[in-house]
């Protein structure tokens, strides 16, 4: 047996990664009682007094209904195919084969698969890069307004999909970015895959919903208690998008036998946080976030100043590291970062944070700068990417055409077959049907170097 050893293997010395229920410590209560029950009782088919996401009665119904009344949302749908899923399913919902719709460069990878499920036509706009972090930032409303009027001078959109939160904690004014895309009565769907605790406590920014968005998802194992791959969907109270066109996005795309268990992670994991003794481990997760940034400070390591206390990003560039090479040597010493990316390292603090955390990540981190650390590194190059870009060949036939494989160093000039897409964060530097031109190919070149392992030496691209 290869996997059920590990699975039970003790845990190292510092787990600072998803999911954030921290190895079970802060499991939802409901969640951890059913576990503990023994035996596996709860694998339950969707037998009529349960149902299931898609059925109007049942106790799977009841939970969505009641959650969708505790968040302030029209309608409610828990999903086992993590945020993914519903995102893909969203899409399809939202959207006609061939209609275009606008998408911020940091998009995760599962947004890209769902235009090509839908047949969708991406257009993808830019973003304000950070050259000391290599990290995109959120878009300003301007930005967005300049993207909307250049992406309908081509044609017209069907909806508008906005990252919020970044992985690392960022933040924009969400309500004004919404507003734009409304002015231009179009749907807004939210991937707020990271920010199921927004709006619980003062300290976080407001959640997607409250800023107008129409359809929003949740992933509940990255900012709340829940297994990995519970999710969940919720529409906005004054959405106009029809929830029988997302309900068949969503029969297309969801498994016939959901897990009892999952959906049972999606009902406990939002009733828990939404619940006084909820916001009350949050806000004990929130403060030791906010006593360890200050420890981390007054011993010289200045985190990224972020929206979010439970994201730690770590800017590594002053400290003159790549945050891979960082990411090794912790690895090797027990505390496992979450994200590392070549100007960044991201600890993910989880709702019960390790007990060691404070007294141990800040002497790990000195430690990796004494053994490894050096003069800062100079900054990033930007992307060189067009505020607004469509792929020129369609997703789904540059994904499927004939390719071949030609080195990063000989791409300018090429379509690409395949996206590049470093894993973790699952942002694509590349997307199918995109031409690779020169400037682009000597940056790829570049990623190359700065992700080492995650970037191969060619790159696919559409046979000639
Ligand atoms: C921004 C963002 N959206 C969506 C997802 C997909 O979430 P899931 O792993 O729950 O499918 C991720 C996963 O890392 C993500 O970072």
């Amino acid at each position: 047996m290869a996997l059920l050893p590990r699975l039970r293997q003790r845990p190292p010395e510092l787990p600072l990664h998803l999911p954030a229920h921290g190895r079970g410590r802060a499991l939802a209560p409901g969640l951890r009682a059913l576990l503990r029950g023994g035996g596996a009782g709860w694998d339950l088919p969707e037998l009529p007094e349960i149902g299931g996401p898609l059925e109007p009665e049942g106790a799977v119904a009841e939970a969505q209904a009641a959650a969708a009344a505790r968040l302030g949302a029209a309608r409610c749908w828990f999903g086992v195919n993590g945020a993914s899923g519903l995102l893909q399913s969203a899409l399809l919902g939202l959207t006609n084969p061939g209609q275009r719709v606008l998408l911020p460069r940091n998009l995760h990878r599962s947004l890209l698969h769902g235009c090509l499920l839908a047949q969708l036509r991406p257009v993808l706009f830019d973003l304000p890069f950070d050259a000391a972090t290599g990290l995109w930032r959120p878009p300003t409303p301007a930005l967005l307004e300049a993207a909307l009027a250049q992406a309908l001078a081509a044609g017209p959109l069907a909806a508008v999909v906005l990252v919020s939160p970044s992985y690392q904690g960022l933040v924009g004014d969400l309500e004004a970015l919404i507003a734009v895309a409304h002015r231009h009565r179009l749907p807004v769907l939210v991937d707020e895959a990271h920010g199921a605790h927004l709006g619980l406590d003062p300290r976080l920014p407001a959640p997607a919903l409250a800023c107008g968005a129409d359809l929003v998802v949740q992933s509940l194992q990255k900012a709340a208690g829940g297994l990995a791959q519970s999710a969940v969907l919720l529409q906005g109270p004054a959405s106009a998008v029809a929830a029988a066109a997302i309900e068949r996005g969503l029969l297309w795309l969801q498994t016939s036998s959901p897990s009892g268990l999952l959906l049972a992670s999606a009902e406990a994991a939002l009733g828990h946080l939404h619940s006084p003794a909820g916001r009350r481990q949050l806000a004990r997760a929130l403060d030791r976030g906010e006593a360890l940034r200050q420890s981390l400070r007054r011993a010289g390591l200045e985190p990224l100043a972020n929206h979010d206390p439970l994201r730690l990003a770590l800017p590594t560039g002053p400290l003159g590291l790549n945050g891979l090479d960082a990411d090794a040597w912790l690895l090797d010493r027990g505390v496992i970062a979450e994200l590392p990316e070549p100007g960044c390292l991201t600890f993910c603090l989880g709702l019960k944070p390790p007990r060691a955390l404070e007294r141990r990540l800040p002497q790990w981190l000195l430690q990796l700068r004494a053994a490894l650390g050096g003069a800062p590194l100079p900054p990033f190059t930007p992307p060189p990417l067009p505020a607004v870009a469509e792929p020129e060949l369609p997703l789904e036939r540059a994904w499927r055409a004939p390719r071949r494989a030609v080195p990063l160093e000989q791409a300018a000039g090429e379509l690409a077959a395949e996206p590049l897409c470093p894993y973790p964060p699952g942002i694509p530097l590349l997307i199918p049907g995109e031409r690779i031109d020169g400037p682009r190919a000597a940056w790829l070149q570049e990623q190359r170097r700065l992700w080492p392992g995650q970037i191969a030496d060619t790159v696919s691209v559409v046979a000639r």
